[in-house]
């Protein structure tokens, strides 16, 4: 067979668009939906599993049905929380969610212990979708001199010990001889090194804080849960009552999207990069 003609019967995947790749297999062109297998026609199956088993289809693209059967969210009733929720289940998994009407506080250190005892697991997915961008009768500070105690001590409750309260049951109920992954999200604006701007203090160093307990836990899971990930995730300017007032000039994304982005990224990460944090497209973001 003529070099070219072998070339063109070559099999190769790109990704075009998050959780979508272009595939040449078996000779023919099609475009994939990555979270749906049941979208690539039958005859092509067998090659798209040759492909997998080669590593011509990226892992990072891996579709969400062959990970993720048993998850728990907590802050299900949020915006991104029941987004996800409501994705998963699409997808099939067994969904657990917790938010404070079932008595989840996590500004209530017993509240924690109890609901998350009362959980068996193990679950390959742990979803914190927990976090207030400032008390509900304040605003995010835009300046030095707006910065107050007790509003700074009721975001870092929620946003920074809120998920490290959570964490603490995480060696007991993430799946442990498998793939586990814990998701905390975080936000771009908790990065020291882009924050260009200022201002916004309590909610950027509550997310700063949470960041370096995802990492910090990710360094202890990996010792007992070789195949555990622990990451910090930026969902994006999300349309919820989180940004209704502050969305701004960003571009925002509805909350369905945003949650397909989020179990898109989750479900490509590797243990190899537990203690990361990225954003909703699986970018690294700087510390
Ligand atoms: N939306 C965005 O554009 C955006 C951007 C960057 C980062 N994030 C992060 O994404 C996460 C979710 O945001 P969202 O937009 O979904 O916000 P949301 O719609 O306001 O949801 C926040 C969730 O946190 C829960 N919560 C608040 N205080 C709590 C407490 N003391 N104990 C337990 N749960 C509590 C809420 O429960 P209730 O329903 O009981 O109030 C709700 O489930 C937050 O951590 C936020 O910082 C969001």
């Amino acid at each position: 067979m003529a070099r070219s003609e072998a070339a063109k019967k070559k099999n190769v995947a790109r990704q075009t668009h998050i959780g979508r790749v272009e595939v040449r297999m078996c000779g023919s062109r099609h475009a994939v939906d990555y979270t749906n297998e049941a979208s690539i026609e039958k005859r092509f199956l067998s090659c798209f599993g040759q492909m997998k088993a080669e590593g011509v289809v990226p892992t990072r693209l891996r579709p969400m049905s062959l990970t993720m059967k048993n998850a728990l969210v907590l802050g299900a009733t949020g915006g991104i929380g029941r987004a996800v929720v409501a994705t998963l289940k699409e997808r099939g998994a067994q969904v657990t969610g917790l938010s404070r009407s079932d008595g989840l506080d996590v500004t209530d250190p017993a509240s924690v212990d109890r609901m998350l005892a009362a959980l068996e697991g193990p679950f390959d997915l742990i979803f914190v979708a927990i976090g207030i961008l400032a008390p509900s009768d304040g605003s995010p500070e835009k300046a030095l001199t707006a910065i107050e105690a007790s509003a700074m001590s009721q975001v870092f409750a929620v946003n920074a010990i809120g998920p490290a309260l959570i964490l603490r049951h995480a060696p007991r109920v993430l799946a442990k001889d498998k793939r586990g992954v814990v998701a905390v999200l975080s936000a771009r604006v908790g990065s020291i090194g882009d924050n260009q701007i200022g201002g916004w203090h309590s909610y950027r160093a509550s997310k700063a804080a949470v960041n370096q307990i995802v990492h910090g836990a990710a360094i202890e899971l990996g010792r007992s849960h070789k195949q555990s990930i622990c990451v910090a995730l930026h969902p994006g300017t999300v349309e919820t009552p989180f940004t209704a007032d502050y969305a701004g000039r960003h571009k925002t994304v509805p909350a369905a999207e945003a949650a397909s982005n989020l179990l898109t990224v989750i479900d490509g990460l590797t243990p190899d990069e537990t203690g990361g944090f990225f954003d909703y497209a699986g970018k690294r973001i700087p510390w």
